[in-house]
């Protein structure tokens, strides 16, 4: 019986990602759905709760830091209670045989640097840490007490340490991000809808570069018809496990 297409398709994206010299991976809010983290744009997703101009802009949090307080101790409610999943141990698995280079995350759970990823860029920030928003003091997140909002010593509102609508991408990240993106040969894209710029540029700068796209959804994305290469619909932890098992095998071979 011959190879379905899926098994065709795996087996040329993995053999893709051993012949790479620099492999990325791109992740969003998909990948840490099956950790119990809903995503934005999906039903049920963040954003049908919370208005995004209402509480994803940085002038919506100085304008009304309580109420946008309100969805961030939701979120860290939510992260608390989440582990990394079978997607994140698959790419953890994939830096650690040397086949992906780096990960440029969207997401701010950190779960890729709890599941041993060796490097990681975090596009949008990350939730564990907490700057003032007047004189930049940072804190821990688990350091803080009950207070909500939390604040600084010097007295004003904490801020977490993720990127709002309107605010700008860390400007080490961005470099860092399309540098790498504009000189690797493959891009795995995890789990993201691609439609929030800049990170939405990242595949068409490593398409423009030559790199192969290989994309990981449970749905076809703004992406998918344009800009990948090879397009597997189903959930991240099933996918790329099954990728990650079909790099070993290969390099178990060689
Ligand atoms: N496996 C694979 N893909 C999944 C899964 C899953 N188990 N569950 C959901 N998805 C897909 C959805 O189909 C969707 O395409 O993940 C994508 C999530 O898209 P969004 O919710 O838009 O999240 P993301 O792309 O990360 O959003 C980017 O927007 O709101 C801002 O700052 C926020 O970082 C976020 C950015």
């Amino acid at each position: 019986m011959g190879l379905g297409n899926v098994e065709i398709m795996s087996t040329t994206a993995a053999e893709i990602i051993c012949q790479s010299k620099l492999s990325l991976a791109l992740t969003g809010a998909g990948i840490s759905v099956e950790s119990g983290i809903p995503d934005f744009r999906s039903r049920g997703g963040l954003w049908e709760r919370f208005d995004p101009m209402e509480y994803g802009t940085i002038s919506a949090f100085q304008a009304n830091p309580e109420k946008v307080w309100t969805m961030f101790q939701e979120m860290e409610k939510i992260i608390r209670r989440a582990r990394p999943n079978p997607a994140h141990k698959a790419l953890g698995r994939l830096q650690h045989m040397g086949l992906l280079h780096t990960i440029i995350t969207q997401n701010i759970d950190n779960l890729h640097q709890e599941e041993g990823a060796t490097s990681v860029i975090e596009y949008h920030g990350n939730s564990k840490t907490l700057s003032c928003i007047s004189c930049d003091r940072q804190y821990r997140l688990e350091k803080l007490g009950e207070e909500i909002p939390p604040r600084c010593t010097c007295g004003q509102i904490l801020k977490p340490d993720v990127v709002l609508f309107g605010e700008a991408i860390p400007p080490r990240a961005l470099r860092e991000s399309h540098e790498l993106a504009s000189s690797c040969e493959a891009l795995l894209v995890i789990g993201t809808s691609a439609q929030v710029a800049p990170a939405n540029t990242i595949p068409l700068i490593a398409k423009k570069a030559g790199a192969s796209i290989i994309e990981i959804n449970v749905e076809p994305t703004l992406l998918t018809s344009s800009v990948t290469d090879i397009f597997f619909q189903g959930r991240a932890g099933e996918l790329v496990t099954k990728l990650a098992d079909e790099v070993e095998g290969i390099m178990n071979q060689s």
